[in-house]
């Protein structure tokens, strides 16, 4: 009994090259241009999606071999289209660990866009401010993270066509982009920072406990998502840029307890300004 769970869950596991390939044969039968950059829009960050020119929209559902959204902020749409001149393929919602995937499974989207093309990748996300001089509307450049729950989502038989078993991660958030999204920030009107994101899996928001010793180890910020997508970024070597907007101070900061309305609230405050300032790093990039 226990031996055959086990060999089920070795089978579910060993995931194929094929097995991606299938998705992006699929998605190449709908869209006859090459992506060159692929962006994450992040908890209630959807409406940058409305900016893409020529859209070409495809329902996750509709991919074979995909994951399906289960997030009501999370559209769970793939968009194909133009921004500032530049081909894009942008997830209009993403996967988390919390909505019951296994780690293993939330490397298919990132794998995904890189078979059919992307040459950067942009990852965006809700977060919680740890980092005291930070404010509810602010924005972060990720610079690290810190993950000490969950295991990777390059557990498993590691496939080679993507990346090496062993790969560095000491440029996980490419310096590069990093300092053009800086000097994009300019003009804006938001206060943008680097930090370090801290990963969580959530659903919870975290305690006020976690939370002061997210900020002695080093976080600025928290969020539930972003870094497995990071993490399989690295390992098939695309350059990767994360963009956190802080939605609210983190748990315990301020003396009230956090809700969602909360987090959805900033998020719309700030969508528009976010909006422009993502164009403008697409166009930059
Ligand atoms: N914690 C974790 N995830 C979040 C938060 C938070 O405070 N805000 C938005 N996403």
């Amino acid at each position: 009994m226990t031996s055959a769970f086990h060999f089920r869950r070795m089978i579910t596991m060993a995931y194929t090259y094929e097995y991606f390939q299938k998705s992006a044969d699929f998605l190449r039968s709908k869209v006859d241009f090459t992506p060159e950059i692929g962006i994450v829009l992040g908890s209630c960050l959807g409406p940058f999606a409305q900016k893409i020119e020529n859209p070409v929209v495809v329902d996750y559902k509709d991919i074979p071999n995909f994951l399906i959204s289960t997030v009501a902020s999370h559209a769970g749409k793939l968009i194909f289209g133009t921004v500032a001149g530049k081909k894009v393929v942008c997830m209009s919602g993403r996967f988390h660990s919390y909505e019951g995937y296994d780690f293993e499974q939330l490397v298919i989207p990132v794998r995904v866009m890189k078979l059919l093309g992307i040459q950067k990748l942009i990852l965006t996300n809700a977060a919680g401010a740890v980092n005291t001089d930070y404010r509810p509307g602010d924005v972060m450049l990720v610079s690290d993270h810190i993950k000490l729950t969950g295991h990777s989502p390059l557990r498993g038989p590691n496939l080679e066509e993507f990346g090496p078993r062993f790969f560095d991660v000491s440029r996980l958030y490419t310096p590069e982009l990093r300092k053009i999204a800086l000097e994009c920030a300019e003009g804006t009107g938001l206060r943008v920072h680097e930090g370090v994101y801290m990963f969580f899996t959530g659903p919870q928001f975290e305690t006020p406990a976690e939370i002061r010793a997210a900020r002695m180890l080093g976080a600025d910020a928290v969020g539930m998502s972003t870094v497995t997508e990071a993490l399989t970024a690295a390992h098939c070597g695309l350059p990767t840029l994360a963009v956190s907007v802080m939605t609210n101070m983190a748990a315990g900061v301020l003396d009230q307890p956090l809700t969602n309305e909360e987090v959805d609230e900033t998020a719309r405050t700030i969508e528009h300004r976010f909006s422009q300032y993502m164009t403008k790093i697409v166009d930059a990039l």
